[in-house]
């Protein structure tokens, strides 16, 4: 006999979902109400699929991979930040809130625009490898220590999901914050020594209360990260590379001071 609980078996969910048109000003942001009865191993992912299936074919949200891989279909579940697709509703409650993402530009419902935050981030914080030397081919392969290619491997994880600045609120409160995202994406490319790019360029980023220093370190980006990201341990070596550089001169001075004394 199946353990499985068939269809009759499931629980009815109520789904209360954010409704908001740019494109029409004039209907105003309201919530639409949608039932459905759960089904085994369901996830937010195929519930709305079905909601928009068989309710209404107008309802955006974003997805691709279906697998908390591609990053598109981060949204506020129950006033958390999280992916869809790999969110279960047997681990919600029986009424299931969902909003998009704050801190982001509203497509529409559900969906919003992460690619464009997350394009200005990677130019502001220029996110390409600054080479040292020009590329010669005909150079041996240089070799990395295991550890640091692991550490920089760690924070290229991330899948730009949005999760983590939506649950920021410095954030969500200051556009020009370089979010739990882009701290993450300057601690990697920190820590790459092919990166020329010194503690004081560094410092020019970082230190003012739109990089390192305007964050709170309460670590809410750190709780709603679907990769487990080590976003703690990022923060913390950019606070050391950033005092490092902002001790460089006193340090001169003080050395200078100490040859003279
Ligand atoms: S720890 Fe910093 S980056 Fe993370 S949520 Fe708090 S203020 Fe934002
Ligand atoms: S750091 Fe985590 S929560 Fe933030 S964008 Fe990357 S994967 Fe998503
Ligand atoms: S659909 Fe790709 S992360 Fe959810």
């Amino acid at each position: 006999m199946s353990t499985k609980p068939s269809q009759e078996e499931g629980r009815t969910l109520r789904f209360e979902i954010f409704r908001y048109d740019p494109t029409r000003p004039e209907v105003e942001p309201h919530l639409d109400a949608f039932e459905l009865v759960e089904q085994p191993y369901m996830t937010l992912y195929l519930a709305l699929n079905r909601i928009r299936e068989e309710h209404d074919p107008s309802l955006q949200f974003d997805f691709a991979c279906r697998s908390a891989v591609c990053g598109s279909c981060g949204m506020m579940i129950n006033g958390r930040p999280g992916l869809a697709c790999s969110t279960l509703t047997a681990n919600l409650p029986d009424v299931i809130r969902l909003h998009p993402l704050p801190a982001f530009e509203l497509v529409g419902d559900l969906s919003v625009d992460t690619g464009k935050w997350f394009r200005e981030m990677a130019e502001r914080t220029e996110s390409w490898i600054h080479e040292r030397a020009p590329f010669d081919p005909e150079a041996i392969e240089e070799r990395m220590d295991d550890d640091l290619a692991q550490a920089i491997y760690e924070g290229e994880r991330c899948i730009e999901c949005g999760c983590c600045v939506a649950g920021c609120g410095v954030a969500n409160v200051n556009p020009r914050f370089v979010g739990p995202a882009g701290l993450n994406r300057i601690a990697r490319f920190a820590l790459d020594p092919r990166d020329a790019r010194s503690d004081t360029d560094w410092f020019e980023v970082l230190a003012s209360d739109d990089g390192v220093f305007g964050c709170l370190g309460l670590m809410a980006c750190d709780d709603v990260c679907p990769k487990d990201l080590p976003l703690r341990e990022q923060y913390a070596y950019l606070r050391r590379r950033t005092m490092g550089a902002a001790r460089a001169p006193l340090l001169q001075v003080e050395g200078v001071a100490n040859a003279q004394g």
